[in-house]
């Protein structure tokens, strides 16, 4: 399969990429001559970002191309070049930031994804030129990682269970010599993992904790941990149809940590990383967990167990009290863990919970940089009393419908001392409807944003 970009030989002939950006349109347009005003009447070019009109030289070949964006950030519009443009060499001619020729170098990769593990697709044929500013290397860890991480999300279940999970990490552990290890089945029980092996053991295909680590035990303490719930039929309180059919998805808050987890190893940051991810499947059968059950789980804490669907903070929980436990520097948590979080936000926004003002402060600025939108919400003390049990510390699962995502967050809360740095994002982990760079399906939506934050705070 050809490469979706590549570095030029000196004296190869380029198609260059003309950025326009949607309000200069008009200014530019009266300045160009009659052939080009006719060809932009008849294509109906208007510049709006990501979208592009092809000029033909006289020889009927392609001369340049024409690209609307928003402004010089608007990086992921070259996203939307590679599906569209014919078989070719382009090159981008704007005036960008390093960093922002990079991006669009990287949106443009980011736009030739396609998911064929189980249908041939359409070849994609354009090719990007890049320049002697582009960094080579960094592209490559970006776009394999980014790549990896949609891959696992879209792959269905069965083809990526619990151990299928572990196969990933284990891989990208030998690529960067970490070490991981497993707890599996029953020895969560053992090992004290009671809520991870609750909400797992309906399954044949056996629950387990991934344990990953990596880097200078003197370093600062990096601890990421993903919710990895291979598919969520929603347990005994089972999904409807509608509900289950995008389940496979609901391990994409570990698939992200794994990418993190890689791109923060390759570039070989000053840290002491571990990775956290519980690997189950929320199923059905004779040996489910039930409503009504109580768990002990790791940190003492009992939880009653009020809906098997909100099993995601019950894997986590425990996940938590073990990250917590060691007292690292900073603790991020990813997971797909409420629909509420999506009526809130839609599908593009991811949701983030902070306990340090300043750790907020600056996850909204990359986010903000990169391009990868997240919302920052309250952990509304309040609403701790619709956790309050009858029968336990705590329930899973309040019986009202509001406030779900930051009731969800508060859950986990109460597994991670106050005085731990700690972060949480409730994410969907995917594109409802294609655009420039994001093709439908799996997506590492806050991959750069977290690596960006951490790359800065310990580099
Ligand atoms: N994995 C789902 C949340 C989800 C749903 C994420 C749709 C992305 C898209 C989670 O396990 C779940 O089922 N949550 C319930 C919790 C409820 C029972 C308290 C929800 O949000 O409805
Ligand atoms: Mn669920
Ligand atoms: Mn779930």
């Amino acid at each position: 399969m050809l490469k979706c970009y590549t570095q030029p030989a000196a004296k190869e002939v380029v198609i260059p990429i003309q950025a326009i950006a949607t309000k200069e349109f008009e200014h530019w347009l009266s300045k160009q001559k009659d052939k080009i005003k006719n060809w932009i009447k008849t294509t109906k070019f208007k510049a709006e970002s990501g979208s592009s009109c092809l000029i033909l030289d006289n020889t009927g070949r392609p001369e340049h191309v024409l690209l609307g964006v928003k402004n010089a950030e608007d990086f992921w519009a070259y996203g939307a070049l590679p599906r569209v443009l014919p078989a070719g060499l382009y090159q981008i001619t704007a005036k960008l930031s390093k960093e922002n020729l990079e991006r669009a170098a990287l949106a443009w990769a980011l736009g030739t994804y396609q998911f064929s593990l189980y249908k041939k697709q359409p070849a994609i044929t354009a090719q990007l030129a890049l320049t002697k500013q582009n960094n080579h290397k960094q592209l490559e860890h970006l776009v394999d990682t980014i790549f990896l991480v949609r891959n696992l999300i879209n792959t269905p279940t069965d083809d990526l269970g619990p151990a299928e999970i572990a196969e990933a990490v284990v891989k990208v552990a030998d690529e960067c010599k970490a070490t991981v290890t497993q707890i599996i089945g029953d020895d969560l029980l053992k090992e004290g993992y009671t809520a991870i092996h609750a909400v797992g053991r309906a399954s044949v295909h056996a629950p387990r904790l991934i344990d990953l680590r990596w880097g200078n035990p003197k370093h600062p303490k990096v601890t990421l941990v993903g919710k990895g719930v291979c598919f969520d039929s929603g347990g005994l309180d089972i999904k409807s149809a509608d509900g289950m059919s995008t389940m496979k998805m609901d391990m994409g808050g570990a698939a992200h940590v794994l990418g993190i987890a890689r791109l923060l190893m390759l570039n070989e940051l000053p840290i002491r990383l571990r990775l956290l991810i519980p690997a189950v499947e929320n199923a059905v059968s004779g040996d489910a967990y039930h409503p009504g059950d109580i768990l002990a789980t790791r940190k003492g804490i009992t939880v009653e167990v009020t809906n098997t669907d909100a099993e995601g903070r019950l894997i986590l929980c425990d996940v938590l009290a073990e990250a917590a436990s060691e007292k690292p520097d900073i603790l991020i948590d990813v997971a797909t863990l409420t629909a509420a979080a999506r009526v809130a936000l839609g599908p593009d926004v991811a949701s983030l919970y902070a306990t340090n003002d300043k750790t907020a402060e600056k996850l909204l600025q990359c986010s903000a940089v990169e391009k990868e939108p997240i919302w920052r919400m309250p952990l509304h003390t309040a609403y701790r009393s619709y956790l309050d049990s009858q029968v336990a510390d705590i329930v899973n699962a309040p019986t009202s419908r509001y406030g779900g995502s930051i009731i969800a967050a508060l859950f986990l809360k109460e597994f991670v001392p106050d005085e731990i740095d700690w972060v949480h994002f409730d994410i969907m982990a995917a594109n409802v409807k294609s655009q420039p760079g994001r093709p439908e399906g799996g997506e590492a939506m806050i991959v750069r944003t977290i690596y960006s934050f951490l790359e800065e705070k310990f580099k």
